[in-house]
């Protein structure tokens, strides 16, 4: 029988212990991913279903979380809209043409996740053979925000000049990519959906440099469109803004199932701001796993008791883990989230 503790608090259910996933628990701290990895750069890895099934379930048989999350990334769609893209060892994305300009959005395409991206959808066949007895799977895209900056930028960014200066001086423009971006989202996550992922996360790294009133106006309102379609298709919504705190209250209004919190702001706080009837998921620093066995346990154990606040928890990083975490530490997380989350 699968374990359904994750999909259960999701829905806002009773649970006998709080379960755990850790962002990016596929990755490069496990040496078995980086024996894969070894043979293969990273988006044939992500495009190679038996491979990416594959370090999808490394962190489930070696961790003992509660949910997989299916490996892929979310700017695989952005190459699918016909923006080229490449991951350099030391830059990470790079998008050698960005979009700027209502030409360039004019040329993006609305991708179809069956015949342009066919990959992932096996990936998530294969996963749920293999997950049958065993955790949950999670599906994933990049909001429209987030999407929008990478596109924008050309890559990863610090201030976000250029997004904001189309934002502001170009605004019928981001409003068109913002649109394109939007649908590619709602039917690359149904796709998911509709091939087995049983949950899924909308990833918004970088919506939490935006201004409150700005998160209001250039990123909610698609936000609130993808999470009113995806919830047609039964499914939970989990949706994650790293640095939420200034945004929190808005981001209540975005509708989704369970909200992700990052380690910026105290978990106690964060629930006060959401209101007790909200399922929320988080929030350890990725860095407190650098800490002491013990450390690291008494940071869960304060997570547990501040998470039974809210109507339900699920107990994540506040961010992605990190390429230098050692792999014990993060055993004795998951191992001390359910020796102390246990409720009976
Ligand atoms: O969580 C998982 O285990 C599933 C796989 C997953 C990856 N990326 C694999 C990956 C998921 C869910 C993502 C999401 C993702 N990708 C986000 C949102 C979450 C976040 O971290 O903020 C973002 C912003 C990206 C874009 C991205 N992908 C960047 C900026 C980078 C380079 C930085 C880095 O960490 O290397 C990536 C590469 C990437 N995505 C790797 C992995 C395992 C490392 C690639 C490698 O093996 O060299």
């Amino acid at each position: 029988m699968m374990n359904d503790a994750f999909l259960k608090v999701c829905r806002g259910e009773k649970v006998d212990y709080t379960p755990v996933w850790l962002m990016r628990q596929a990755g490069r701290y496990l040496p078995q991913y980086q024996a894969v990895r070894q043979n293969v750069d990273f988006l044939t890895l992500c495009k190679t279903p038996e491979l990416a099934a594959e370090v999808t379930l490394q962190p489930v048989d070696i961790l003992g979380v509660d949910a997989a999350i299916v490996f892929s990334d979310i700017l695989i769609p952005l190459e699918a809209m016909g923006v080229p893209l490449e991951f350099s060892e030391r830059e990470g994305p790079v998008i050698s043409e960005p979009v700027r300009s209502e030409t360039a959005v004019d040329c993006l395409i609305i991708p179809d996740t069956k015949q342009d991206m066919p990959f992932i959808l096996d990936t998530i066949r294969i996963l749920r053979e293999k997950l049958k007895d065993k955790v949950p799977l999670i599906g994933f895209s990049g909001a429209p925000f987030t999407l929008a900056t990478y596109m924008i930028e050309g890559g990863s960014s610090k201030i976000f000049l250029h997004t904001k200066k189309m934002m502001f001086q170009n605004r019928k423009v981001f409003d068109y990519l913002m649109e394109k971006l939007t649908r590619t989202v709602i039917s690359h996550l149904s796709s998911q959906i509709r091939a087995g992922a049983q949950a899924v996360q909308l990833f918004d790294t970088w919506a939490g440099m935006l201004a409150p009133v700005d998160y209001r106006e250039f990123a909610l309102p698609y936000v609130k469109i993808v999470v009113s379609e995806v919830k047609k298709d039964r499914v939970p919504i989990i949706y994650f803004v790293n640095n939420c705190a200034g945004v929190l209250r808005v981001i209540k209004e975005s509708g989704a199932d369970v909200i992700g919190i990052d380690w910026r702001i105290d978990m106690a706080d964060a629930i006060e701001i959401l209101g007790g009837d909200t399922v929320v998921q988080g929030n350890l620093d990725p860095c407190a796993l650098l800490l002491s066995k013990e450390e690291i346990e008494e940071r869960v154990k304060d997570i547990l008791r501040k998470g039974e606040g809210a109507k339900g928890h699920i107990l994540n990083l506040g961010h992605g883990i990190l390429p230098e975490t050692p792999v014990e530490n993060v055993i004795t997380m998951v191992e001390a989230v359910h020796k102390y989350g246990k409720k009976v």
